[in-house]
């Protein structure tokens, strides 16, 4: 079942208008809608006096023309008679500035008032919705850490912190020793005295970072005790409902950018992983969102949701600037792209404009002036198409490789950058974009035991790795796997120090070289490489990060043309067991990059779509009956032909292709092998 809908909020309108909003919904084809997030001060207008008569109407309403509710709960606003009472439970952030009343997430996640409060609400919901049958299921408050709040540096956390680090150290004197607090004399007698890191990181609050004396080893752990206190918080509502209901909980996350939360953590406790997916509707191709949908995919390695999603442009609050409007056909294609990438559920963001507040203007199914405009009827174009898409993407995306995304290295690489341009979840969609236009698609998981479902692995600057997973990898390639790792490859040990061995630290045997020296590549330090692999070259720039490599047992298949470097190794490949290992030891641009990365993912056998893309199209793979089925896209805004290797059958059209099918500007097509 593929659920399509908006969010919803009643508590805005008065009966009137949603009755007739009610026939809007049924006109645009919706069969969900995600309500009640923000609407705390309805649910429970004064302390303990709870009210859902208001929103019972419109679930009852709804429910009666098959339209599910997707039920919030509204912790992301505490109410002004709650902030009165215990202006403790405020967000502090790290310059100590109090978060104020009069925004949104304008809280502590580690209070125990707080927690109190959002328990008791969750467990209302949960009590009162638990078993209603139009309800599908149950969202916890809005995209945790959102507007810089995933580091509150208050009071509670700092308590809550020290006692973090005892559990973690057991004794002061190990800390003071894996951290390195020597160093500039930091060395501490006992747990309460350490605070905060104060240069933290957080979104929206990168500008603050200024200065990067705290102790990384320190700054590390709090990045991971955030996350940890954020996923206590969310479990503790989770816990709350599941006393009170069977129905699936779910979390609205930011994805790869916000970072404040370990997502892998988070949804482990959770029945459906979703994401807030805002992909721009005028751009020429996809493949960020690409990457957002591999890495939500990957986190249970199942399908997910789309909890919000851009309903058309305008203004907006969080771009500062406006947003453009979609390109006609864009609406509907990026709805069939989101399913075809493994999504059940595409909620918008809203159902109607806001008259007021501060997200007023923001883009709509409905404009403020109640008309069903163009973009409407590409809503209710989706909707018929919705048995289509049902009826041929069943099962889930099963890829040949995997991209590696990991919060240590993230936090770590934030915490120390190795250089300006430099941006971990970037550098990753570029290999993705890479190998996706040389007709390979990527799955992105966590590093662990995963690894050994695929044929290639890929770990993008991956500066942390535990020992483990150092043995698994060995133990991966050793038994026919292939892996690419790149520059900066376990630079750090996992207390965020400089392991005292040759880099990349216990895995120069695995990969038959070590670096001899790393540097930014700046402006004026640019490089020109040579890639020499079957019988071609293939020449271009480095980028971000580059190092000159030490082979022992690799076979050199990428050296330096010019600059001091001249001649020196910066791409290695070797034999390990059964399998290759490669380490590039800089960032390369994307002709570059798409011709190695093709070659390993050639070499290790991974499996590619039969067409000749380009930048702006591709192809995603399902598989229906057996067959595999090649979901086409042509993401640019002309008419493009492309080049296919056989015949094939358009499910959607019934046309049939040889060797050339042409995809219309923002198009797609269902093909599959004659
Ligand atoms: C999302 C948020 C929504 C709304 C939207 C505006 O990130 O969850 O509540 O603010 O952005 O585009
Ligand atoms: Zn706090």
């Amino acid at each position: 079942m593929l659920y399509y809908g908006a969010s919803y909020y009643p508590e805005q309108e008065t009966w009137e208008e949603i009755q007739s909003d009610v026939h809007v919904i049924r006109r645009a084809g919706f069969n969900i809608v995600r309500m009640g997030e923000f609407a705390w001060t309805k649910f429970e207008p004064s302390e303990g006096k709870y009210d859902f008569e208001w929103l019972d109407r419109v679930v009852e309403l709804l429910g009666q023309i098959g339209v599910q509710t997707l039920m919030c709960t509204p912790t992301a606003n505490p109410p002004i008679w709650m902030v009165e009472k215990h202006p403790e439970i405020l967000y502090v952030d790290n310059r100590g500035v109090i978060r104020p009343f009069g925004g949104r997430r304008h809280y502590c996640y580690t209070n125990p008032v707080y927690r109190a409060y959002s328990e008791k609400i969750a467990a209302a919901i949960g009590e009162h919705y638990g078993s209603n049958p139009h309800i599908i299921g149950f969202h916890i408050d809005n995209e945790f850490g959102q507007e810089g709040t995933g580091r509150c540096q208050c009071a509670e956390c700092k308590q809550a912190f020290r006692r973090w680090l005892a559990e973690k150290y057991g004794d002061i004197s190990s800390l003071n020793e894996r951290m390195g607090t020597i160093f500039w004399s930091q060395t501490y007698e006992r747990f309460d005295q350490i605070n905060p890191p104060v240069h933290t990181i957080e979104n929206d609050a990168d500008q603050l970072i200024d200065r990067y004396y705290d102790n990384p080893s320190l700054r590390l752990d709090f990045e991971r005790f955030s996350s940890d206190s954020i996923i206590e918080f969310q479990n503790i509502q989770r816990d709350a409902i599941k006393k009170h209901s069977k129905k699936p909980v779910t979390n609205n996350v930011t994805g790869v950018w916000t970072n404040a939360v370990n997502y892998y953590d988070s949804f482990n406790g959770l029945d459906i992983v979703s994401q807030n997916e805002y992909s721009p509707l005028r751009g020429e191709s996809m493949y960020t969102t690409n990457h957002s949908y591999a890495f939500i995919r990957g986190i249970l390695r199942k399908n997910f949701w789309v909890t919000e999603t851009r309903s058309g442009g305008g203004q907006c609050v969080w771009a500062r600037q406006g947003i453009l409007q979609p390109y006609p056909g864009a609406l509907k294609q990026h709805a069939v792209y989101t399913y075809v990438s493994g999504s059940e559920a595409y909620i918008y963001f809203q159902m109607k404009t806001f008259r007021y507040g501060a997200e007023q203007q923001e883009a709509a199914v409905l404009d403020v002036d109640g008309v069903e405009g163009r973009r409407f009827k590409e809503f209710t174009e989706v909707s018929s198409t919705l048995p289509v898409l049902e009826k041929y993407l069943t099962g889930t995306v099963n890829n040949d490789i995997a991209i590696c995304y990991d919060y240590d290295s993230h936090w770590a690489i934030k915490i120390k950058p190795f250089s300006k341009d430099f941006v971990y979840q970037k550098f990753a969609i570029d290999i993705l974009a890479s190998l996706s236009i040389a007709g390979y698609n990527c799955d992105v998981i966590p590093p662990g035991n995963d690894i050994f479902k695929y044929k290639l692995v890929i770990l993008p600057a991956q500066v942390i790795m535990s020992e483990s997973f150092k043995d698994t990898l060995k133990n991966y390639v050793k038994q026919g796997g292939t892996v690419i790792a790149t520059f900066l490859t376990a630079i750090k040990d996992p207390d965020n120090c400089a392991p005292r061995a040759h880099i990349p630290a216990d895995l120069c045997d695995l990969f038959g070289m070590r670096v001899t020296e790393g540097e930014p590549v700046l402006e004026n330090t640019v490089s020109t490489i040579t890639l020499s692999v079957d019988g071609k070259t293939v020449t271009g720039q480095n980028l971000f990060w580059t190092e000159s490599l030490e082979p022992a047992a690799a076979e050199i298949i990428a050296r330096y043309d010019d600059t001091f470097r001249k001649g020196e190794a910066v791409i290695a490949r070797n034999k390990y067991g059964d399998g290759t290992a490669f380490y590039m030891g800089c960032g390369l641009e994307p002709d570059l990059l798409g011709a190695f990365a093709a070659y390993a993912a050639s070499l290790s056998g991974t499996r590619r779509v039969p067409f000749e893309l380009c930048s702006g199209v591709e192809v995603l793979e399902r598989c229906y009956e057996g067959k595999p089925l090649y979901c086409i896209f042509n993401f640019l805004d002309i008419k493009t032909d492309i080049t296919a290797d056989g015949t094939f059958a358009d499910l959607l059209t019934g046309e049939t292709f040889a060797c050339v099918i042409p995809i219309d500007a923002k198009g797609y097509r269902f093909l599959s092998p004659l």
